[in-house]
C-alpha cells in the first residue's frame, strides 16, 4: 500500500532522475498539491491514490506516479496550451489550476488510474529483441513463433526482421564488444499481449511527455509503423493479463510459443508479481527456446534498463548488459553473462 508521503518520495527521485524531457517541472506542481493534501489530512489525490492501491495492491510506486501523471496531463489537453504545463508560471499558479482541474475530473482519474498501465511504447526497443533473437535463431534455423509481452501499441514485434527499421535505429546504439549484423529469421507466428483496452491509440499518445523530446520519440513511432516490412508484418492480438499466471502459462502452451519478449512492463509490479509472471514464461518455453527482458534499472528513478534473458525453466536471470538509456539511445554495457551466452548461443 503506497502512502502519500512515498509517493511525495518518488516524487522527489523523479525530479533528481537526470534526463528530464518535459515532466520534471511537473512534478514539483503535483508534490505541491500532495503537500497541501498531507497538510490538511485529505484530499482528491489522496483518496485516489488510497482506492488504488486498495484494488492494485502490487504497482509499484514508480508506475503509480507515472500513470497518474499521464491521466492528469491527458485531462489538460494539449500540453502546448495548457497552464499546468506552462514553465514560465510560478509552480504555485499551476497546482491551484491543477487542483480545479483535478475536483472536476476525479472520477475520471480514478478510472484511469484504476483500468490503465503506462503505455508508452517505444520505436527503438525493438534493437535489443532484433539482434538477440536473431543471432539466436539463425544460429539453429529455428522457425520463431513469438509472444511480446506488454506489447503496448503492438510495434516490437512487427519492427523485427525490419531491415528500414534497423537501419534508422541501429547507428544510435552501440554495443560494447559486439557489432551485431542485421539477420532477417523466419517467423512463423508473431503475437502481441495486453491488457484491455488493448491497441487505444490515443491512450498510448498520452503516454508521451509534454515535450519537444516526446514529439519526436512519437513521430519515430509513425514511421515506424509506416514501414513497409512493418505493415506487412502479421500480428496477431491477445488479451491476456499477465497477473494470472495460469492463463498466461496455458496461453504460451497453446501457441507454442519458443520466444518471448517483455519490454518496461514488469517494472509496473512488485518483485513478488514480477517473479510470477517470469516462472509462468519459463516454465511454459519448449526446450531450445528463449525468455529476452528488458526493464528500467531503478524501476524507472534511473537511466537505463538492464537486458536479461531466461533459458526454459530456469528463472535465474542471465545479465545480458545494460542500456544507458531506457528509449535505447546510447550504448549497450556487457553484462557478466554476455561472452558465455554470446559464445554459446548468438
Ligand atoms: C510501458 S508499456 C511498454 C510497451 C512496449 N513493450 C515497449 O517497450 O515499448 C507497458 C505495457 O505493458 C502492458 N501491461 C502492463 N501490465 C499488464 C498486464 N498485467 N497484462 C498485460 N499487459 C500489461 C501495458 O498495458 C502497456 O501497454
Amino acid at each position: 500500500m503506497a502512502t502519500t508521503a512515498e509517493v511525495r518520495s518518488t516524487l522527489r527521485d523523479l525530479q533528481r532522475h537526470p534526463h528530464d524531457h518535459g515532466w520534471h517541472p511537473f512534478y514539483a506542481v503535483l508534490d505541491s498539491l500532495f503537500a497541501a493534501e498531507e497538510k490538511a489530512g485529505h484530499g482528491p489525490l489522496t483518496r485516489i491514490t488510497e482506492t488504488c492501491y486498495e484494488n492494485r495492491p502490487s504497482l509499484t510506486v514508480s508506475h503509480f506516479v507515472t500513470l497518474l501523471c499521464i491521466a492528469l496531463k491527458e485531462m489538460s489537453g494539449d500540453w502546448r496550451n495548457a497552464p499546468v504545463f506552462d514553465r514560465t508560471l510560478p509552480v504555485e499558479q499551476r497546482a491551484e489550476v491543477l487542483r480545479d482541474e483535478i475536483d472536476d475530473n476525479r472520477k475520471t482519474i480514478l478510472e484511469r488510474v484504476l483500468t490503465r498501465q503506462n503505455s508508452f511504447s517505444s520505436a527503438r526497443r525493438f534493437l535489443i529483441p532484433q539482434v538477440l533473437i536473431s543471432h539466436f535463431a539463425a544460429r539453429t534455423r529455428m522457425s520463431v513463433r513469438l509472444a511480446d509481452l506488454g506489447t503496448g501499441a503492438g510495434l516490437l514485434p512487427r519492427q523485427l526482421n525490419s531491415r528500414s527499421n534497423y537501419e534508422r535505429f541501429a547507428p544510435g546504439l552501440t554495443w560494447q564488444g559486439w557489432e551485431p549484423s542485421f539477420v532477417e529469421v523466419d517467423y512463423a507466428e508473431r503475437w502481441g499481449v495486453d491488457r484491455t483496452p488493448v491497441e487505444d491509440k490515443a491512450w498510448i499518445r498520452h503516454c508521451y511527455g509534454p515535450s519537444a523530446y516526446y514529439d519526436e520519440r512519437y513521430e519515430e513511432l509513425a514511421w515506424a509503423f509506416d514501414q513497409p516490412e512493418v505493415l506487412d508484418a502479421k500480428l496477431h492480438m491477445a488479451d491476456v493479463d499477465l497477473l494470472g499466471p495460469d492463463k498466461l502459462a496455458r496461453f504460451l502452451r497453446e501457441n507454442r510459443f519458443n520466444v518471448v519478449t517483455c519490454s518496461f512492463v514488469l517494472y509496473q509490479y512488485e518483485q513478488a508479481a514480477r517473479e510470477t509472471i517470469i516462472a509462468a514464461v519459463v516454465g511454459a518455453l519448449p526446450p531450445q527456446g528463449l525468455f529476452v527482458s528488458l526493464e528500467p534499472t531503478g524501476d524507472l528513478l534511473t537511466p537505463g534498463a538492464a537486458i536479461r534473458a531466461y533459458h526454459p525453466g530456469d528463472a535465474t536471470p542471465l545479465d545480458i548488459g545494460e542500456v544507458s538509456d531506457g528509449h535505447c539511445i546510447g550504448k549497450v554495457t556487457a553484462g557478466s553473462d554476455f561472452d558465455a551466452f554470446r559464445r554459446d548461443f548468438l
